[in-house]
């Protein structure tokens, strides 16, 4: 008998064996076994018998990799045909009649299957994938439990495995060289790390030259893992625990890409993160993080009982929810009472759920009775915000991510996809594949500038700090040379101000030629990019933060608008300004009412209709006047007017710049309250901490860069006991402000009566959807994944004048070298969640990135201890010398809180919304042989706080 366990559980979710057709074509109908059946031509006949219920053996077919046709399991016979032709290649015809299960057919079947086994043998007890696997699957269907051809001829039975992967095992003992993995790092990934080594039975998959997963280019994303039929490739936490048994559907808490995923659980434990095939956002794909990096839900460091002090440098003590709730709120009120109403505030996360985040923004409304409210996305898109609304009407991006599966020409502005926004990244080298154009303005050679069958058309490597200039030149050759969308133009935008921005644009200061010097662009290259672009004929435009983080951040913005409309580039399929989310929710948080002169839905809280709605439904008046932005509350916490915050989920210590000026901010406070998952950075200068949850221990829902609203549904119970809105909650009551929400769908329910975009979305809705792009209303019921269509939310579209003001902030001999920062792919923002992982394997400190020529000139070389000094403080990071970035240009991430790499960024901000210029700093890079004195004086502080926590707990254990 088999060596196979029937007592199988786990299901995966049905695979129809290739991938559904585009729906270009007309229905088609066949006879299957007997059944007529109707299906859209270009449907397999694979797919077609699935989509009967009619199962098909297969094992090198999956329904997210075109077919392959190598296994030949999954033959069939066809009246009027020679032979047996596969199933998965064979398209399915008018009038066709196909039979799937004869003798003849089992007979060939069995006989190919017993040659796997041959090197393959059935022991499936014991094995990782027992429950999980098509070869086992396909044998017990076919009644094979041995081969005839035995084991003992040649095999693979003892080829070692490849275990250098922290999070998946390749086997080749295992592997029946089906190719699925290859095809999925090709095909879905666009990395093209896995090959197939040597002919006939001597083929094995090999990751890059013969080389270790971990050594080649692999990313570990997790594809190969997810289409592999057999236990080869995976996940070690399956080989370790085992099968998972049940599954919850969530969204990912990493980036703005917002991947959906099934949580995969064996009891209250998360075995694995698979991604979700009818997830909207990711259709199936993952990146390393959302996949594999979720461990640090529970690690040992997460903090899941209360803590009070008096002072920083005081114990913590450990106490009660009641207790810590209760003393929060005494010193809150007690605060208001001896500064004034206005001396609190608070911030809410960009990476908790939008119903967190309203609360946090309704808390602090009606509660603490002031509009002292803000939202890291101050640091990040705050002049997306502003600019999108001042040029087109509405605060996000046009698009679905699908979109660019349509666009001819892709400008990449300011963004590094292929590590901050992995699938999508993925999606557009898909489309690059497919003969897409790219033109990419970035300062570094990222990625997408040349990578495995990508080739960026022009790499327009400007000078950090000259991107208005840029887009100005852009919109400058379009406009000199009659290429503009005249019609659209016309019909779509305000006459006036496109006649004025006209005449400022072709201004001889906005040409190519008279701002080279300025961006470093060659002009004949950007006159060419310019022509490109402007001749689509579907362009898109996508950027991040390379865009927004700067002294003219809304200006680019707006510019990038301007280059929209001047080309006809919005309100359809393929185009549109897109700009690429940082954290998982900062759409959400930025929607939900965060800012401090916008309640929910973007509404100025000046306005007294939005303000009675709000005041109606609260039963508190609100104030008419914005409050405090974060660099307003820290420059007022120093000064002495601002005493106590509320910090949900954010680590400003460490995310915002100047970071001495932000310590000063924060030991000025007299309460500050930090709800988090660790005691971060942020929370060694608090006063009270309230333990925080996870994504997986949590109801909510997300909003992605696509407007995408996702749902976030508990896995597993709230490690603290409560999640962050029954916290929030609770605060609120205490301050006399009773909430009574018994689930966050109530609070979404409130958020649908009080935004109007928001006002057809329901967690019913959303259940049955999957997911729904807002505007959701009665207009669209369904959502709207397109926005500007027939026009835009303003009405006409608004050309901007985006005047090129250069930044304060310029090289000197002093400090003659320009820092600019960016994100990497096994890392996230700052660190807290990856960190915890063995995502720290693949990347495990900031380096700092110096081009040979400014190395040599300092004596510097690979792996040396460099200085960094700004006008605001010196820090120390390791050099890595390379010609990514252009001589005169130094290039450093922000993950680890040593690094200190906000020690030397400035005060300098957008002129509109005061997102920090985190991109553009003047620096001077020298060899050093020690740390920094703010490195010292951090390490210093930080073991002192640890040692204040270790005691707190050791109280409590004692
Ligand atoms: S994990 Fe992703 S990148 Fe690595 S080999 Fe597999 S598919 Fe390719
Ligand atoms: S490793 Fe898995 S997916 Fe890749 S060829 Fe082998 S069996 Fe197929
Ligand atoms: S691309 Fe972003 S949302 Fe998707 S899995 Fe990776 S980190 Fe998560
Ligand atoms: S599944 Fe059709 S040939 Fe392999």
């Amino acid at each position: 008998m088999p060596d196979v366990d029937t007592q199988r559980t786990f299901q995966r979710a049905k695979d129809f064996g290739t991938p559904r057709p585009i729906p270009l074509g007309h229905l088609v109908k066949l006879s299957i076994d007997g059944r007529e059946i109707s299906v859209m031509q270009g449907t397999s006949l694979m797919r077609a018998a699935a989509e009967a219920g009619i199962k098909v053996p297969k094992l090198c077919a999956t329904d997210s990799l075109d077919p392959f046709g190598s296994c030949r399991v999954c033959l069939v016979e066809v009246d009027g045909r020679k032979g047996f032709p596969a199933s998965c290649t064979t398209q399915a015809e008018e009038g066709m009649v196909v039979r799937t299960q004869t003798d003849r057919l089992r007979q060939l079947r069995r006989n190919v299957v017993e040659l796997y086994v041959s090197d393959h043998p059935l022991e499936c007890v014991g094995c990782a994938a027992n429950g999980d696997c098509e070869l086992q699957d396909t044998a017990e269907a076919l009644g094979v439990t041995e081969s005839r051809y035995g084991i003992a001829g040649a095999n693979h039975l003892d080829a070692p495995k490849d275990e250098s992967n922290p999070y998946f095992t390749f086997d080749p003992s295992q592997c029946i060289v089906c190719y699925r993995c290859v095809r999925a790092c090709d095909d879905i990934q666009g990395t093209f790390a896995l090959t197939v080594d040597g002919r006939g039975f001597d083929s094995k998959i090999t990751a890059g030259q013969m080389e270790d997963f971990m050594d080649s280019e692999c990313v570990s994303c997790g594809a190969c893992v997810n289409a592999c039929p057999t236990v080869a490739l995976t996940e070690n936490s399956v080989i370790q625990m085992g099968l998972p048994e049940r599954s919850v559907i969530t969204t990912c808490a990493y980036c703005g890409v917002g991947c959906s995923f099934n949580a995969e659980l064996k009891g209250n434990t998360v075995v694995r993160m698979t991604p979700n095939k009818d997830g909207h956002a990711n259709e199936g794909h993952a990146c390393i993080k959302g996949r594999f990096a979720f461990g640090y839900a529970t690690h040992k460091d997460r903090i899941t009982t209360p803590m009070i002090r008096e002072n920083i440098n005081d114990p913590w003590r450990e106490v009660s929810w009641e207790e810590a709730i209760q003393y929060a709120a005494d010193r809150l009120r007690a605060l208001q009472k001896k500064y004034g109403p206005d001396s609190i505030g608070g911030i809410t996360s960009s990476r908790c759920t939008n119903e967190e985040t309203y609360l946090v923004q309704k808390m602090v409304r009606a509660a603490f009775g002031n509009n002292n409210v803000d939202t890291c996305a101050r640091v990040c898109h705050s002049p997306t915000g502003y600019g999108l609304k001042t040029t087109l009407g509405e605060s996000a991006g046009t698009q679905a991510f699908n979109s660019v599966a349509c666009s001819d020409v892709i400008l990449l502005m300011g963004a590094n996809p292929t590590d901050a926004h992995p699938v999508f990244a993925s999606r557009l080298k898909k489309r690059l594949r497919e003969g897409a154009r790219l033109i990419i303005a970035d300062p570094r050679r990222i990625d997408m500038v040349a990578s495995a069958h990508v080739k960026a058309d022009y790499h327009l490597a400007l000078q950090p700090g000259s991107n208005v200039a840029f887009i100005n030149a852009m919109a400058h050759v379009i406009v000199a040379e009659g290429l503009e969308a005249k019609d659209f133009i016309a019909a779509r935008c305000e006459h006036v101000a496109y006649t004025a921005w006209r005449t400022f644009i072709l201004l001889e200061e906005n040409s190519p030629e008279a701002t080279a010097a300025s961006t470093g662009i060659p002009p004949a290259d950007l006159r060419a990019a310019a022509r490109l672009f402007a001749t689509g004929p579907n362009s898109a435009i996508y950027y991040g933060l390379g865009v927004s983080e700067h002294s003219q951040g809304s200006t680019t913005v707006m510019g990038i608008a301007n280059l929209a409309m001047l080309t006809g580039n919005l309100g359809r399929e393929g185009v549109g300004v897109n700009p690429l989310r940082g954290q998982n929710n900062v759409q959400g948080s930025c929607d939900m009412g965060s800012f401090p002169h916008e309640l929910p839905g973007y509404r100025h809280v000046s306005d007294p209709a939005v303000r009675s709605l709000f005041e109606n439904e609260w039963k508190v008046q609100l104030q008419s006047e914005p409050g405090l932005r974060i660099p307003n509350m820290f420059d007022a916490s120093i000064s002495g007017r601002f005493k106590g915050l509320y910090c949900q989920g954010e680590d400003v210590a460490q995310s915002d710049p100047n970071t001495q000026h932000v310590e000063h901010a924060l030991r000025s406070l007299e309460c500050l309250i930090v709800q988090d998952i660790f005691l971060n950075e942020t929370a060694r200068f608090a006063h009270v901490f309230l333990p925080g949850c996870s994504f997986l221990e949590k109801d909510g829902t997300f909003t992605n860069a696509e407007r995408r609203i996702s749902p976030v549904r508990k896995a597993i119970e709230p490690l603290a006991v409560y999640a962050d809105w029954e916290v929030t909650q609770m605060l609120s009551t205490a301050l006399g402000y009773p909430m009574n929400y018994a689930h966050p769908s109530e609070i979404m329910d409130e958020i649908a009566r009080l935004t109007p975009t928001f006002a057809g979305v329901s967690y019913a809705k959303l259940d049955s959807l999957g997911s729904i792009q807002w505007p959701c209303n009665e207009a669209a019921p369904l959502g709207t994944p397109t926005m500007h269509i027939d026009e835009f939310v303003r009405g006409k579209g608004y050309f901007a004048i985006t005047g090129f003001v250069p930044t304060d902030e310029r090289t000197t001999r002093k400090y003659p070298l320009l820092l600019t920062t960016g994100r990497i792919l096994s890392q996230y923002n700052v660190g807290a969640q990856t960190r915890r992982t063995a995502n720290s394997e693949f990347y495990s400190e900031d380096v700092l990135e110096i081009h040979p020529f400014d190395a040599e000139e300092r004596g510097i070389n690979e792996g040396d201890w460099c200085g960094i000094s700004s006008r605001a403080g010196d820090t120390v990071l390791r050099a890595v010398l390379t010609d990514r970035v252009q001589p005169g240009v130094v290039y450093t991430t922000f993950h680890f809180p040593f690094s200190g790499a906000n020690v030397i960024t400035t005060d300098n901000s957008d002129w509109a919304t005061n997102c920090p210029e985190y991109k553009v700093t003047a620096v001077q890079v020298s060899r050093v042989s020690e740390q920094s004195s703010w490195q010292r004086e951090y390490q210093a502080f930080a073991d002192k706080q640890q040692d204040l926590l270790g005691m707190a707990q050791a109280k409590t254990k004692a």
